[in-house]
């Protein structure tokens, strides 16, 4: 099963709860939610209150990515506002390991996102222990850039290591996809579609994911 997780960092944020809601409606799988802290990467997004907010609204899974550095000092706070799921950096943090098992006995569930030039084999032993694997296939830290192609090749590479190594393990894409590309992206083993411009353009979320749901 393919899932649809849009990312609301290119949601409306005046009306950001509505947009959650339609999310909800309109068969999105997940809620991908982009935490940007000006250091890790060149922007900053939102946090933990907007997240206990939205937590109210809606019952889907959110799938928080945190583009922070030194993650650990906040998965607690992240868990406690609703996170089902947390995805942190391998370059952001030296003792990966250590914050993968630390997630996991807070009761969430936990996954680890690579950036464009950090190679798979990086989380080759970490892969039994995780639910999940994010390969960016974009620089983090903005929504609406192009995907970079040799990120295909990464998504192969996983795929063959889950495989091996965990049968059940999500593998998730995220930047730069969208209709023309979904159908490739799930053909090289992704099974988790983060799409943020791709599900919020002209404001048509119904639309939008009836096409990238269709297109599959
Ligand atoms: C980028 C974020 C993405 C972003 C995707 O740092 O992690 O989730 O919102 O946006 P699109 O789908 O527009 O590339
Ligand atoms: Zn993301």
């Amino acid at each position: 099963m393919i899932k649809l997780a849009p990312s609301i960092l290119s949601a409306d944020f005046s009306k950001l709860g509505e947009d959650v809601k339609a999310l909800e409606k309109y068969g999105a799988d997940w809620v991908h939610i982009d935490v940007m802290d000006g250091m890790f990467v060149p922007n900053i997004s939102f946090g933990i209150p907007v997240i206990k907010s939205i937590r109210n609204i809606t019952s889907l899974t959110f799938d928080v990515h945190l583009m922070i550095e030194e993650p650990a000092r906040f998965v607690e706070d992240f868990v406690k506002a609703g996170a089902d799921m947390i995805t942190i950096h391998y370059e952001t943090d030296r003792h990966i390991d250590r914050t993968v098992n630390y997630i996991k006995s807070l009761g969430a569930k936990v996954g680890i996102a690579l950036n464009p030039a950090t190679p798979v084999e990086s989380i080759k032993y970490l892969i039994p222990n995780l639910d999940m694997v994010l390969i960016m296939t974009v620089n983090p830290g903005f929504g609406g850039q192009k995907y970079i192609n040799y990120c295909s090749e990464k998504i192969k590479e996983l795929k063959e290591l889950s495989n091996k190594f965990n049968k059940n393990l999500l593998i998730e894409v995220d930047g730069g996809i969208g209709k023309d590309n979904i159908k490739s992206v799930v053909e090289c083993g992704a099974n988790v579609i983060v799409a943020g411009s791709a599900v919020f353009k002209d404001g048509k979320i119904e639309e939008n994911i009836k096409i990238l749901k269709g297109d599959r």
